[in-house]
């Protein structure tokens, strides 16, 4: 109920009416103010209008990290940690990892519907026929070191595109915003191949039409001699479902990047590139990584007891397990552990994926973990899938950048359309000295 001296704190002044509102008595000056709740949010802007005097610049929400902050409103990728469930447009990925696969989802996630059969037909088309790169791309990355970092490469890679595609800068046009969806879902498995094969001085293979998105990537890794690369269908199927599960995660940090950088109105080239460097990052794209390098340092199952030890004892961290979100399990370590067999039968088990087993079944036995609901993500598998196709630990993030594309190309579209959206520039508590005498450099 707002007193006597209740003020419309929103610039707009309209919130009396609203049912769902906020009381906010600012103690400086015993105003109360009333705020509209929307969908469990109030406006950041309505602090504004809380001011000791007139010259106040008004209160501003302090969220280093954006921890508490929604930035945007999306249709896109909807998460509810607690129940463990992850949607793109509202279709569980349980659903899609069953029914659909990544290249129906990828035309869901940017159009916002499933395909019709002769939509489908002409995204497929179109996205195969839009997987080769232009030869200069390619004479860019042999420009590399022999050792450079494939993400590193990807990520130069992928901004360098908007040079070979001037018009994306015209962000607006549906024409443009639409082949700049295609040619980066397209061209994105092929430079991340061309990435692993310089890595190991092997010739690029270019794209082959004739296979899937998921079979062709393979063939662009590993094919050699042999006239037609054929990848085992339980592989194939393997890495369309892992494609799936990290097609979108709503506003992570690697989206938020794209959002931020595209919200200059730069071409998307140049935005998901931004998207490709915050993958890079070892605290997001990085962690599956972390789980080879683990297994490595624990070297044989005889010392996985002294390890998860070592865990209990806070000198180690079971990389793998755990989430920010998902608190009681991951949605996508659910579907993906059933495929880890399946591409064991075809590549044979290997000393550290017989310890990655045995580590995560004696965690899930022991009550530490149980008790703080410590259970394997999505990148406890992911990386053990990765490992048994033979990728070096170096590949694991730009793997993940590749279905990745269509999330960031689904939200920089919404972006784009989203008329309450203006350049991102947060606000600071500036903190450092005001107004001082310079000091010549003789005197300091
Ligand atoms: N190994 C050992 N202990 C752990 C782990 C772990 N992997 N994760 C959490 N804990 C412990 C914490 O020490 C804490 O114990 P305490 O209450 O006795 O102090 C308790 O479990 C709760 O953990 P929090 O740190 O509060 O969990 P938070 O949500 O902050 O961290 C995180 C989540 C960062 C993912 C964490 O579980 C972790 O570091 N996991 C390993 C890294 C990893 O696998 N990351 C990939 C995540 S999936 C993805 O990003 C795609």
């Amino acid at each position: 109920m707002a007193s006597e001296q209740t003020q419309q704190a929103g610039e707009d002044g309209g919130v009396a009416t609203a049912q769902e509102t906020l009381s906010i008595t600012d103690n400086r000056t015993g105003e109360t103010y009333e705020m509209e709740i929307t969908e469990g949010t109030v406006r950041a802007m309505d602090f504004r209008g809380i001011k000791v005097n007139e010259d106040d610049f008004g209160l501003m929400t302090y969220d280093p990290a954006f921890k508490n902050t929604a930035s945007t409103r999306s249709k896109i990728g909807y998460i509810d940690g607690e129940a463990g469930i992850l949607e793109y447009r509202g279709y569980s990925i349980e659903q899609l990892c069953e029914h659909s696969n990544y290249l129906e989802t990828a035309y869901l996630i940017v159009n916002g519907e499933l395909p019709s059969k002769d939509e489908y037909a002409q995204w497929e088309h179109e996205i195969t026929h839009h997987t080769y790169v232009h030869e200069n791309v390619k004479k860019l990355m042999e420009g590399f070191r022999y050792d450079a970092h494939p993400m590193g490469m990807l990520q130069s890679t992928v901004g360098a595109l908007s040079t070979f595609y001037p018009g994306a800068n015209n962000i607006t046009d549906e024409h443009e915003q639409h082949m700049a969806a295609v040619r980066l879902i397209a061209k994105m498995p092929t430079l991340a191949a061309f990435a692993y094969r310089h890595n190991l001085g092997l010739p690029y293979s270019y794209p082959d039409n004739d296979l899937s998105y998921p079979e062709n990537f393979l063939s662009m890794l590993f094919k050699m001699a042999e006239w037609k690369y054929e990848p085992d269908p339980r592989l194939a199927r393997a890495l369309d479902v892992l494609f799936i599960l990290h097609a979108d995660h709503e506003q992570n940090a690697s989206t938020a990047a794209v959002r931020n950088v595209g919200s200059t109105q730069v071409d998307p080239y140049s935005a998901i590139a931004a998207g490709v460097s915050a993958l890079y990052g070892p605290l997001h794209g990085g962690a599956n990584e972390q789980v080879l390098r683990m297994l490595d340092r624990i070297g044989t199952t005889d010392n996985i007891p002294d390890f998860l030890e070592g865990v209990k004892n806070r000198e180690e961290r079971l990389m793998g397990f755990g989430h920010r979100v998902y608190k009681n399990y991951d949605p996508r370590a659910r579907i993906i552990k059933h495929h880890v067999d399946e591409v064991l039968e075809v590549t044979g088990k290997s000393p550290k994926l017989e310890i990655a087993v045995e580590l995560e079944k004696r965690a899930l036995d022991d009550e530490f973990f149980t008790e703080r609901k410590l259970y394997p993500n999505v990148d406890y598998y992911s990386g053990l899938i990765y490992e048994a196709l033979g990728m070096p630990t170096d590949m694991f993030t730009v793997i993940f950048a590749i279905p990745r594309t269509s999330g960031w190309v689904g939200q920089w579209l919404e972006l784009v359309k989203d008329d309450e959206q203006a350049i991102a520039r947060p606000r600071q508590i500036y903190d450092g000295y005001r107004e001082r005498e310079y000091v010549g450099i003789d005197e300091r």
